[in-house]
């Protein structure tokens, strides 16, 4: 595991920018595509107005492919929807092909969204292994990653899957890769900053006794693959 820590979230930002696109021409020399999961939430918004703005040379983003970690279980219109906040800071910008961009179909119940979702990552690798190259994750400040919030069912989920959960606290479902499915990836990144995240940060990288049921972010160790933390100054200050 990196540990990466950068005074300022604008600083990080560039760095995890170009690590994205390190990965991205990496992934497109040795196969001819990169498979990119992106996550939700406000933390990425402005590495995403980079990589569409100063990045958008730096990679051939036509044969890039963006899925999502997880979702909201709202409407497509909404402001919650992932979906529609990566197509306005990222897609939108990029005039990224339909066909490339797998969104989570919330018209669906939870529960058939996160089927129809894994299939269409079946398919998508064709029946094989479903490996990633990057999958950016953000953390809540209660250590939650994706939509595995602290005692919830997820957390207890082995299988390498898309599944729908019911969280307590939001008083409302998502759907979300599984803890095994992230851990399948080539490449996984955290992208975390501000202080409220700090104590979280410190339970998650450096509690010696594991309780994922409490930070679930601890879940996330990948099986062959390489787990590198973008933090800022004030994420790490109990580090
Ligand atoms: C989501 C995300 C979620 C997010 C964290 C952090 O759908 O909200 O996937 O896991 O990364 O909640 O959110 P912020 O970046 O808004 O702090």
């Amino acid at each position: 595991m990196n540990l990466l820590i950068y005074k300022s979230v604008d600083v990080l930002n560039i760095a995890l920018a170009d690590y994205v696109i390190k990965i991205a021409n990496q992934a497109i020399e040795e196969k001819g595509s990169f498979n990119f999961v992106l996550t939700g939430g406000n933390s990425p918004k402005e590495l995403y107005r980079l990589l569409s703005t100063e990045y958008k040379d730096k990679t051939d983003w036509n044969k890039v492919y963006f899925f999502f970690g997880d979702e909201r279980n709202v409407s497509a219109d909404s402001n919650d929807y992932n979906g529609g906040m990566a197509k306005k800071n990222l897609f939108d910008k990029l005039d990224t092909a339909a066909d490339h961009i797998f969104y989570v179909d919330t018209a669906l119940t939870p529960k058939d969204a996160a089927v129809a979702y894994k299939k269409s990552l079946d398919k998508h690798f064709n029946g094989n292994n479903i490996t990633f190259d990057l999958i950016l994750l953000g953390m809540g400040d209660d250590g939650h990653t994706a939509s595995i919030f602290p005692h919830t069912s997820l957390v207890k989920d082995k299988t390498v899957n898309v599944s729908s959960v019911f969280v307590e606290k939001l008083d409302a479902y998502r759907i979300s890769f599984t803890a095994p499915l992230i851990n399948e990836a080539e490449n996984i990144a955290f992208l975390v900053f501000g202080e409220g995240k700090a104590s979280a940060l410190k339970h998650v990288t450096t509690d010696q006794e594991k309780d994922a049921n409490t930070f679930p972010a601890q879940l996330i160790d990948p099986t062959i693959g390489n787990l590198t933390w973008f933090v800022d100054e004030e994420a790490a200050a109990l580090l």
